[in-house]
């Protein structure tokens, strides 16, 4: 993918989440953000993935402007998969119902189309014998891999995944960290913001370290953590690592 952000704002009330945020990546397929809670990095991600408007700057996706005015966003949300934290499921639906809703009810498949593509997904992340459940049944890992399933199962143009382990306990967070790595190894283009440092080594083509609402540092992953020049980044490193 190639992503260009120029000087991105956004605020709340007086706070700015985003302040002036500019990026810019070519021939990659996966963009780590990794930054001190705060820093701006869900942000960034809900406006990358049409759900959140910028006071100003701009966002180029492969070459295509995002353009903010509602039926262009509407499009938009249609060609990206979401991944959060948490709560990603429809919770009265079966793990097999969240993945054909959208591509019923958004993307115009019939019934039947919608649940070979569901059932297809369910068996690529080995879950197919969880296809009845409803999330409840299901452990924190399950669900996430559930979401990243469903996410996928409408071709999106790039995945958007915001700490998808954070609320998982560590037993559960190793299961999802393998999915995303098999996204990595499928070559699917995303952005993922995570505190995992060594898993964003491992997946991250380029990684940025994202802080006070700008990109301190953007480099590829092995002079980010070995050689870090911001000292925005040696001093996050340094408490985290
Ligand atoms: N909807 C919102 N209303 C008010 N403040 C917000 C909202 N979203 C984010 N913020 C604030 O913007 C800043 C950046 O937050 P966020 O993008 O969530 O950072 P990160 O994901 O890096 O932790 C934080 O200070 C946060 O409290
Ligand atoms: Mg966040």
């Amino acid at each position: 993918m190639k992503l260009e952000v120029t000087h991105l704002s956004r605020a709340f009330g007086s706070h700015k989440a985003l302040d002036g945020l500019s990026l810019a990546i070519e021939n990659a397929h996966s963009l780590v953000l990794v930054g001190p809670s705060g820093g701006g990095k869900s942000t960034l991600l809900r406006i990358l993935a049409g759900l959140e408007t910028p006071d100003s700057g701009t966002v180029a996706i492969n070459d295509v402007p995002l353009l903010f005015d509602e039926p262009q966003l509407l499009q938009h949300r249609r060609r990206i998969g979401v991944v959060f934290q948490a709560f990603n499921l429809f919770p009265h639906l079966s793990a097999l119902e969240n993945i054909t809703l959208p591509l019923t009810a958004v993307h115009g498949h019939t019934r039947s189309e919608a649940q070979d593509i569901a059932m297809e997904q369910l068996r690529r992340f080995q879950l197919e014998a969880k296809a009845a459940q409803k999330p409840a049944a299901l452990s924190g890992g399950q669900r996430q891999r559930i979401a990243i399933a469903r996410a996928l199962a409408v071709q999106p143009q790039m995945l958007l995944l915001d700490e998808p382990t954070s609320a998982l306990d560590p037993s559960m967070t190793a299961e999802v960290l393998e999915t995303i790595a098999l996204l990595r190894d499928q070559g699917r283009d995303f952005v993922l913001a995570t505190h995992e440092m060594s898993f964003a080594r491992r997946v991250a083509d380029r990684i940025a370290l994202v802080s006070n609402g700008r990109v301190a540092e953007l480099s590829e992953p092995g002079p980010f953590f070995d050689t870090p020049i911001s000292p925005v980044t040696r001093e996050f490193l340094a408490k985290v690592v």
